[in-house]
């Protein structure tokens, strides 16, 4: 199994001092658990307060939940790579469904994102998943299909991502995916990879999970087929369910 990947995407949650008590919190509580890789995705206000606490711990890193994919310009409120570097972020979350709904972010731009990401030395979280309406219409594996091949347009390499099935049925609704259901799209993720880039790549790649995952459900899930790591919304807030997941997570592998 590969190293298990935890990121808590924190949303339009805390204030930089909430962020910061809370990662200092947490940092101290799973200090140890040095099997799992745990990322922090907190607001962009929050990131430039934060930095010094990620020179601790190896197993811990900054995450942004979003980016411009110019380096700089005449874009307002919107935030680059350069920006999210010097504040040490290592990983931004791209395509969230929340980006695609709400704001209509379209493939294309995301795709820009994603080659912005890998050309500043970061690593993209990719986010793909489907609607409830499209998978009782059953067509997930078309529209991860789409997500994948227009989202990974021109990348060459999958050395430097990580992708992130969120079916959107299950994002803050309560409603997990089976485990059943969760190994058969990682592995459809997967198939649809394999015709991109070659089997070791795609062997190697993190795929997590996302979805309302809780500290009740994540060692079924961590131990369920094709799951590499967790991508957090709601239980990431909380300091006992985060670190309860960690535990769960790093006490199964
Ligand atoms: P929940 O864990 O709240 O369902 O959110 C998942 C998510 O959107 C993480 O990016």
């Amino acid at each position: 199994m590969k190293r298990p990947i935890i990121a808590g995407n924190w949303k339009m949650f805390k204030t930089p001092s909430e962020g910061s008590a809370f990662v200092d919190e947490v940092m101290k509580l799973v200090l140890d658990h040095e099997k799992v890789d745990v990322i922090f995705c907190p607001p962009f206000t929050a990131l430039f307060n934060m930095k010094d606490a990620f020179e601790s711990g190896k197993h811990f890193s900054l995450g942004a939940q979003n980016c411009h994919w110019e380096e700089s310009g005449a874009f307002t409120g919107e935030i680059s790579v350069g920006m999210l570097k010097d504040c040490r972020v290592q990983y931004v979350i791209l395509g969230h469904s929340e980006r695609r709904h709400i704001f209509h972010e379209p493939d294309e731009w995301i795709n820009r994102k994603v080659h912005s990401v890998i050309n500043g030395n970061m690593t993209p979280i990719l986010c793909i998943g489907e609607t409830l309406t499209q998978r009782d219409e059953g067509e997930t594996e078309a529209i991860l299909d789409k997500q994948l091949q227009l989202g990974l347009k021109g990348i060459d390499s999958l050395d430097n991502i990580v992708i992130a099935y969120e079916p959107v049925w299950a994002i803050g609704t309560g409603l997990t995916a089976t485990p059943a259901q969760v190994s058969e799209t990682h592995q459809q993720v997967r198939d649809i990879l394999n015709q991109l880039y070659d089997t070791e790549a795609v062997e190697n790649v993190a795929i997590l999970y996302g979805g309302s995952v809780k500290p009740e459900n994540a060692k079924e899930l961590i131990l369920t087929q094709g799951v590499d790591g967790f991508l957090i919304g709601g239980a990431s807030l909380k300091v006992d369910s985060f670190t309860t997941i960690i535990e769960n997570v790093e006490l199964s592998i």
